[in-house]
């Protein structure tokens, strides 16, 4: 349809047309501008809703560009409130990055929520201008600082061996380091665990520091990738330095292969950025002051993946294979995960271990709290044999999918 507005027709062009035709004609004429007066409402209808919608756009973009524009906060924590009578109250603050300490007044406001250890932004005259919370704390996120891991040996099922290795080459660096001096070796750098997921090894790196009594700095590559584009090698810098202040401690990188994967081919500029990170990691170790009292251990699923440099003497040269428990293992992690339970009769441990074949430590403990919810459903206490083998058969199923899924992340 065209939206030109009809032409008004000549009535002089036919100078013979009876009055009927004319009015006959000057009818169609305005049929014609009805219809096209009724497109045009549409029309401008559409457009207004157009600009409505351009509207908001400029908005969010002004939005946007208001935030850039406004001048960039450093992120600093408070080491220390200064509450003191009648003064106006003050903070110590230490700027991340090139830890300037700085004493700085803050508002009786911020006074009242802040503590020692939280991040807070400061400007460029160090005043305290919010606190970070949630997602904005994205480092303290990457970065977990536990000064009491809350796993323990005994929370461990079938890994007397593997716990035996990491014992020897964490613990007894951590604990007796004399002893090294004296033999005169050093102990090994770093302590790779790998193998399937779920079998145990973020609790194997936890209890070790538990039980070492030393402070558990942990960090996620994967996180480290998604969320820290261009800061990846200071944040690895970072790190080496948080522990060396909280000394004595164990530095764990999980899912290291998000960052220590073989060079790839492609040459994108994320490629690079995960190459500086994964260099920056090879030079803290390689640079680091063998005095014991760090240990550096990391965690991976993918050992395949790994990029040769990183298993270098010197670095991650101790390696310990987490696998999937067998039988025995299976029975204990079984009994782990049950300790607290209300048990009914005929729960057979061994059964349990056999019915689950090929499970990981983390399927068992799945398992176990299936099986506490058939109880709780049914509305008993117990959990009785017949809950554990549904509970047993739902996880072999849900983990037959998941074996789909691996595989179609894999291609
Ligand atoms: N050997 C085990 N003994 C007791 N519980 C286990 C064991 N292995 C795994 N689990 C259970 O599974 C959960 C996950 O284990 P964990 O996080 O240590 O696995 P992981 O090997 O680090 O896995 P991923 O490779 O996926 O990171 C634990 O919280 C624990 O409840
Ligand atoms: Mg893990």
């Amino acid at each position: 349809m065209s939206n030109s507005i009809p032409e008004k027709p000549d009535l002089n062009t036919h100078p013979n047309m009876s009055a009927e035709e004319r009015l006959q004609v000057l009818r169609d004429h305005y049929r014609k501008l009805t219809v096209q007066n009724e497109q045009m409402k549409r029309k401008l209808k559409q457009m207004e809703r157009d600009r409505k919608k351009m509207h908001s756009k400029m908005d969010k973009l002004k939005r946007r560009n208001d935030a850039l524009q406004s001048p960039p906060l450093y992120i600093a924590t408070v080491q220390e409130v200064i509450k003191d009578g009648d003064r106006s109250p003050a903070a110590i603050v230490k700027q991340h990055g090139n830890n300037q300490e700085v004493m700085t007044s803050i508002s009786q406001k911020h006074a009242g929520e802040l503590q020692a250890g939280d991040r807070v932004t400061v400007d460029d005259s160090y005043s305290v201008q919010s606190l970070l919370s949630g997602d904005a704390d994205a480092r303290a996120q990457a970065m977990q600082v536990d000064e009491n891991p809350d796993v323990s040996y005994e929370d461990i099922g079938g890994l007397a061996e593997e716990l035996n290795e990491v014992r020897e080459a964490v613990e007894r660096p951590l604990k007796s380091h004399a002893v090294f001096q004296k033999v005169g070796i050093d102990p090994p750098s770093g302590v790779l665990l790998h193998g399937p997921p779920g079998t145990g090894k973020t609790m194997l790196a936890k209890a070790v520091a538990r039980e070492a009594d030393v402070t558990f700095i942990r960090l996620a590559g994967s996180e480290l990738v998604r969320k820290f584009i261009g800061e990846g090698a200071r944040l690895v810098r970072d790190l080496f330095e948080l522990a060396e202040e909280k000394a004595p401690a164990i530095i764990f990188i999980d899912e290291i292969d998000a960052i220590a994967s073989k060079r790839t081919v492609s040459k994108t500029s994320g490629d690079q950025e995960v190459q500086r990170t994964l260099m920056q990691l090879l030079s803290s170790m390689d640079g680091f002051d063998d005095r014991g009292d760090i240990r550096v251990m990391a965690a991976t699923n993918r050992y395949d993946m790994l990029d040769d440099a990183i298993l270098r003497p010197g670095r991650f040269d101790r390696r310990v294979k987490v696998d999937l428990p067998d039988e025995e293992g299976r029975e204990q992690i079984f009994r782990i995960h049950t300790r607290e339970m209300e048990l009914g009769d005929g729960v057979d441990f061994d059964a349990l271990a056999d019915d689950a074949e090929g499970f990981s430590g983390a399927d068992i403990e799945h398992a176990v709290t299936e099986a506490g919810m058939c109880a709780i459903r049914a509305e008993r206490d117990r959990v009785t044999p017949d809950d554990f083998e549904k509970a047993i058969e739902r996880v072999k199923e849900d983990t037959d999918s998941d074996e789909d899924r691996n595989i179609r992340y894999a291609y």
